[in-house]
């Protein structure tokens, strides 16, 4: 039987990718935002309480990392209390509770891949925000999937690579952090190995016992790993060789032409962010190969094909 499948935050990166995907897998119901606002809990029961669903994918999320420095208390409603209450209402349904998180639970002090039992300990609000909903889940008792990705951008949206676009039609230099090393992550891979994955469970069975036999918490990012500066470099070499008429690529850059000639390095210190960010936050994704069978390509190969789109 296809499962009937809610999905929230269907506007963002992610979301979006997977509103397009999890419809092979079942019907999906994708509330919009005005629908159903993830900070307000009756209405989060009310929902969930009048479908009958087998799945609950959660790509909503509070992304400002800076923002949530100042604004702690919303990211919190939505990064670990709304999470909280899916879990609890996936758990009476006996659905599955699939859900994303960050590599910026980590510190960054490690200098190998993070594993998923290397102990948790955020530098930033965003970060502590993202851990609590993760620990809600994991307490809850619901059968879940918390997949912890980095560095997501996706052809849409707010992100590192439609910056540097914007950036690089503006100014003719350009300054980029080059002491962070992680995974950058394209929406589209992260959506397809969630929805080959989920294929997977659902097509065996959608018994709550297989759900709770995959139940757990895995990384999924690109293979690979480079810092800000290195992504920059080859943002600004895929856009010369891809075609110009990509219309994503003419609204980042407004239809100008790209201007920027030199990018520089800078460390941290010298870009000021508000909210601090791991030096390092690799993720294994070891885990996920050996239980799903599942790998993402390299973080290259994920940004030329989004040159191709
Ligand atoms: N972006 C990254 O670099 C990154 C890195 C690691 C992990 N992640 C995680 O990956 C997941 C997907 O991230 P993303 O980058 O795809 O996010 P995104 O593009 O920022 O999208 C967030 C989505 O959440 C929705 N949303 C925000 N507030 C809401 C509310 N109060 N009620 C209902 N919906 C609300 C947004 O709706 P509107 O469009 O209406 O605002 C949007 O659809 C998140 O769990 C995130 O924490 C992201």
């Amino acid at each position: 039987m296809k499962p009937t499948i809610l999905l929230t935050g269907k506007t963002g990166q992610l979301g979006s990718e997977l509103n397009r995907l999890l419809p092979k897998l079942g019907e999906v119901i994708a509330p919009e935002r005005n629908e159903l606002d993830l900070r307000d809990p009756e209405k989060i029961r009310q929902i969930l309480r009048n479908a009958n669903l087998q799945l609950i994918v959660n790509a909503a999320a509070y992304t400002g990392v800076d923002a949530a420095e100042t604004d702690e208390a919303t990211a919190l409603a939505m990064n670990a209390e709304a999470p909280r209450l899916l879990a609890q209402e996936a758990k009476k349904l006996g659905a599955l509770l699939v859900h994303f998180s960050t590599d910026y639970i980590f510190d960054g002090s490690k200098n190998a891949p993070y594993v998923e039992t290397d102990p948790p300990n955020p530098l930033n609000a965003y970060g502590r925000t993202k851990l609590a909903g993760e620990e809600a889940i994991r307490n809850s008792g619901a059968a879940h999937l918390i997949f912890r990705t980095s560095w997501v951008y996706a052809t849409h949206g707010r992100n590192f690579l439609l910056t540097i676009l914007r950036l690089a039609a503006e100014r003719e230099e350009l300054k980029v952090v080059d002491d962070q090393v992680g995974a950058p992550t394209c929406a589209l891979n992260l959506a397809e190995a969630t929805t080959r994955i989920l294929a997977g469970i659902v097509n065996s069975s959608s018994s709550q016992l297989t759900f709770l036999e995959a139940s757990g918490t895995y990384h999924m990012t690109a293979a690979g790993q480079t810092t800000w500066y290195e992504f920059a470099n080859a943002i600004l070499e895929e856009v010369r060789r891809a075609p110009q008429n990509l219309p994503w690529l003419a609204s980042a850059t407004k239809g100008r032409p790209l201007i920027a000639s030199r990018v520089l390095p800078i460390s941290t210190v010298e870009f000021r962010s508000p909210a601090p960010r791991p030096a390092y936050s690799v993720l294994s994704n070891a885990r996920l190969k050996q239980v799903f069978g599942v790998t993402l390509p390299d973080w290259r190969t994920q940004l030329q094909s989004c040159f191709s789109r």
